[in-house]
């Protein structure tokens, strides 16, 4: 069983996402346990004050070390085994497909959130065990980080998807975007399914999804496709999306909605 432990001053907002979705599933199934401890609980006063002042000054506040070192303590007094402590944080390391892999080796993850302007560097210093990023962006907190981290390591447990191809076809999985995907009813104002997906030819359908999802890498994220060897068989896949998609409307009203020219 995997277990995470959010050390968090909100943990309404990580009690529901745990009552949602795939990862109340995989609770309900034994395969994750989540759980919160809040600084707040070890403040020194009644009030439950967590965070000071910046030395040096400037804005903001700073989550103080002292109640964050005591939650990280109880969090890894909850499991008898080790435990890793990752702060969430937007100076981490990348979250990506390939890097998630380290974190899904351990068996409970202590996930830091901070607030504010951030944590006193000295928790890092002693505490942590690694830094995380979702972006290069800035959010108010760790929780929704946290989150993220959850969702997509639970998403790869075996027995959380209703069904294991979903992730093995998802973007990244194999190193490409996903293949775009249709649902009834046949026709919506006027714009039909593509018919390959209608004529019950499995081999068909295999082909056009792979070209597909080839030529949506190569429009959307050329960088992902440098990176890969390509079959000659793939190869000529691609050509021929190539070739088509001079006169594929759909597909360039689609790369403008990416590329920013509509907006
Ligand atoms: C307002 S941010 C603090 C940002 C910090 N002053 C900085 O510029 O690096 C508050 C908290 O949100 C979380 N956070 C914000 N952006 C994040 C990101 N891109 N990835 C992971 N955590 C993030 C971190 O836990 C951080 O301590």
């Amino acid at each position: 069983m995997r277990r995470y432990t959010c050390i968090t001053l909100f943990p309404d907002l990580i009690a529901s996402f745990g009552d949602t979705g795939i990862v109340r599933r995989a609770r309900v199934a034994g395969l994750i346990e989540l759980a919160t401890v809040n600084p707040r609980t070890f403040a020194d006063d009644a009030r439950g004050t967590v965070d000071d002042a910046p030395y040096g000054g400037g804005p903001g506040m700073v989550m103080m070390a002292r109640p964050l070192r005591l939650a990280i303590a109880a969090a890894r007094a909850r499991q008898p085994g080790p435990s890793h402590v990752v702060y969430l944080s937007p100076q981490g390391t990348p979250l990506t497909e390939a890097t998630l892999p380290q974190l899904a080796q351990h068996e409970h993850l202590v996930l830091l959130c901070g607030r504010y302007e951030g944590i006193d560097e000295r928790v890092v210093d002693a505490d942590v065990d690694s830094e995380w990023s979702i972006g290069d962006f800035v959010l108010s907190g760790g929780e929704v980080p946290a989150m993220a981290v959850i969702d997509a390591l639970t998403r790869r447990l075996e027995g959380a998807l209703g069904d294991e191809r979903s992730a093995v076809e998802d973007s990244f999985a194999n190193g490409l975007l996903d293949h775009p995907h249709y649902t009834r009813p046949e026709i919506i104002d006027g714009m039909p399914v593509p018919p390959v997906l209608m004529s019950g030819n499995h081999a068909a359908i295999a082909r056009w999804r792979r070209q597909q999802a080839l030529g949506r890498t190569w429009r959307r994220r050329p960088d992902l496709l440098a990176q890969l060897e390509l079959t000659a068989a793939d190869r000529t896949l691609l050509e021929e999306y190539r070739a088509g998609a001079q006169n594929d409307s759909h597909d360039a009203d689609n790369q403008a909605k990416i590329d920013g020219s509509n907006r």
